[in-house]
């Protein structure tokens, strides 16, 4: 009997050969049927072509197509395209894009280029000339993704360095009073729990975390008289205590990263009355997340040994903080973080 499966299988490599060789998605969008076709034909033996006569329908269609290419006529019936190639160019920066024009407008071209767009083509086309585009349009993807990438690492790498670099400051701060890093540690872990019930997305927890870690990274700048005193703070004393946020802000502020965590750093002795400190906000002035934050870090303050008092229960803490709503917390808020806190009391962080 004659045996199938050497050819089979053949069929079924040249076929693999054939799908491995569609390397690239490339979407054409534009409303005359004859460039569309012509476009196809020209690409479709070497790339997945798929077309659109709309944008709207290039829209709907992107999440499925996943172009990597993208070839598109500026000058659309009912919509415009260069608003399209901006919205494109903001979301998938490395999808190249090549401009169909019908006629040599070099304004259009510039604009389109000036834009984001990759190249342009102007019809009728040099078939020639539409494959060479798509290499160097795909290659230049290629190109920028793998720049991304090292951009990507390069940035989490500075971020590691810099977390490790704070984390020794902490230690520093911690060798004077060595309540500092244990605290940092376990109001961030707290915060985030929280921060997440309360329904904060995930990229802002990512960030405001580091806010809460190095939230009292300035008290490096207190001399260690006022910081290690046993009994309770003079007046005076305290006045040189309260500069602990504003130092920690300065010292963070020229970190780009940090931008959108630095509220917590500045603003977590805010009181909602407005008597807090350093600047004074009252109520809805003070950024939420610092609101937030300040419950937690009077939690864990009175819930651990001090230079100048014995620690409280979990249970007399929820008491202390929920007298002073309206005072120095803020209502509604303060009672749904102490629920959340007292949810989690069994868990050993608390
Ligand atoms: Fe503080």
């Amino acid at each position: 009997m004659h045996n199938i499966y050497p050819v089979l299988f053949s069929k079924i490599i040249r076929g693999y050969n054939m799908i491995q060789k569609k390397s690239a998605n490339i979407l054409v969008i534009d409303d005359d049927l004859g460039v569309r076709e012509s476009l196809k034909m020209t690409l479709k033996d070497t790339y997945s072509v798929f077309t659109t006569s709309t944008i709207d329908e290039a829209i709907s269609s992107f999440p499925s197509v996943k172009p990597e290419m993208i070839f598109l006529d500026i000058r659309m019936p009912k919509s415009n395209g260069l608003d399209f190639l901006k919205e494109v160019k903001s979301v998938h920066s490395t999808i190249p894009i090549v401009i169909i024009t019908a006629f040599p407008s070099t304004q259009t071209a510039i604009t389109a280029l000036r834009n984001g767009a990759f190249d342009y083509i102007v019809k009728p086309f040099n078939l020639s000339e539409i494959r060479s585009t798509v290499e160097r349009a795909l290659h230049y993807r290629k190109e920028q993704s793998k720049t991304k990438a090292l951009i990507y690492k390069m940035r989490s790498d500075i971020q590691k360095n810099f977390i490790s670099t704070t984390q020794t400051l902490l230690l520093a701060i911690d060798a004077k009073d060595s309540y500092t890093a244990a605290h940092s540690k376990k109001v961030s872990w707290l915060f985030c729990l929280i921060a997440d019930e309360l329904g904060f997305s995930k990229s802002q927890i990512e960030i405001l975390r580091f806010g809460a870690f190095l939230h009292d990274i300035g008290k490096i700048g207190i001399h260690d008289k006022v910081l290690t005193k046993p009994g309770k703070l003079s007046k005076e004393e305290f006045e040189v205590m309260k500069h602990h946020p504003e130092i920690g802000y300065k010292i963070l502020e020229p970190i780009d990263f940090l931008k959108d965590g630095l509220s917590i750093v500045r603003h977590h002795h805010e009181w909602y009355n407005g008597e807090g400190y350093p600047c004074g906000l009252k109520g809805s002035e003070i950024p939420y997340e610092a609101a937030v934050f300040s419950i937690i870090d009077a939690y864990d303050a009175l819930t651990n040994d001090r230079h100048y008092r014995k620690k409280y229960s979990h249970k007399i803490a929820l008491d202390i903080i929920s007298k002073r709503i309206d005072t120095q917390f803020t209502p509604h808020l303060t009672e749904k973080v102490l629920d959340i806190i007292d949810k989690y009391k069994n868990y050993h962080h608390i």
